[in-house]
């Protein structure tokens, strides 16, 4: 699984890193690689390749809408940490994009890598159909705007220090870190032209997945160690932040986690063992440390 994950690391860093070369240069590609290429897990990525295994699609194409998304959640940290927003100093272990380069020059950087998504799944490079690229484009906007990351960052800032329902919680956390998974599982589908009842279905596992992603998140937040996180930890409760662990504490918000890792399985069960790549990935994204 380790593995795995660093040879698509490492395959998406080269994708995008010919992909900026071949631009004409401008001064914000330093920040930007700072924020795409200063480490990062890529696991977006790696559900979506998992998901593509599943259903038989070649692995350069599902690289290519990987870096894609990648660019958003490069992005979307970026902006994350900026004194308005979380007020971070550290990201992967390094100063923050804003710390290094200034904060108008993350805000534009940050600008750039979302805009830098659609040019990517645009591209005449990506041997994909013009109607399958406008499925794509069509709907990692929908899971980026204000139904999505931005919608649901939206309600993190909003909720900090107020009583939040567990619904709105479990709303606020597939908003934000949710929906861009939701993309990962169903990019593949579009790209194999499946109905409308069958891409409902993986952005529900998707909503799932990114849950599950936040909620490990916010207990690498409320019991992890800084040093191998790679951030400041225990900045969630100082902040106020509503999670699933400010209401239900530590060891039922774990217990919700490993019922929502069944639930994910349960809905795959049809593929047998060829969702065995994913059910690995979950297990990894509960238990990891950073
Ligand atoms: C961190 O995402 C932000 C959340 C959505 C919880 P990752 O943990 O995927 O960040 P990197 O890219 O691996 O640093
Ligand atoms: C970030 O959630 C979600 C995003 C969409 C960026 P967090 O604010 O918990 O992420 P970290 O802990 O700073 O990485
Ligand atoms: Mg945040
Ligand atoms: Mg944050
Ligand atoms: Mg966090």
């Amino acid at each position: 699984m380790k593995r795995k994950l660093i040879k698509i690391a490492k395959d998406t860093n080269l994708f995008l890193k010919k992909f900026i070369k071949k631009q004409n240069k401008s001064d914000l590609i330093i920040p930007m690689q700072y924020g795409l290429f200063s480490g990062g897990k890529k696991i977006r990525s790696k559900v979506l390749i998992d998901i593509g295994s599943i259903f038989k699609i070649g692995y350069k194409k599902l690289l290519i809408i990987g870096s894609a998304v990648e660019c958003i959640h490069a992005y979307s940290l970026i902006h994350d940490d900026l004194p308005c927003m979380d007020n971070d100093l550290i990201r992967r272990g390094k100063p923050s994009t804003h710390i290094k380069y200034g904060e108008s020059t993350a805000v534009l950087a940050g600008n750039s890598l979302l805009t830098m998504a659609f040019e990517i799944l645009s591209h005449k490079d990506l041997d994909l159909s013009p109607k399958i690229k406008i499925d794509l484009i069509n709907k990692i906007s929908e899971c980026s705007g204000h139904l999505g990351i931005a919608g649901g960052q939206y309600l993190d800032l909003s909720f900090e220090h107020k009583k939040v329902s567990k619904k709105r919680i479990i709303e606020m956390e597939i908003k934000k870190t949710g929906k861009l998974f939701s993309f990962c599982c169903v990019a593949p589908l579009i790209l194999k032209g499946k109905n409308k009842n069958e891409i409902k279905k993986f952005e529900s596992i998707g909503a799932d997945i990114g849950l599950l992603f936040q909620v490990a998140d916010d207990l690498i937040d409320h019991k992890g160690n800084s040093f191998t996180a790679g951030k400041k930890t225990g900045k969630d409760k100082k902040r106020g932040k509503a999670t699933l662990i400010s209401l239900l504490g530590h060891e039922n918000t774990i217990k919700y986690a490993s019922e929502l890792i069944f639930r994910i399985n349960t809905k795959l069960e049809k593929y047998g063992s060829r969702s065995k790549n994913l059910s690995e990935t979950l297990n990894y994204i509960l238990y990891r440390n950073k």
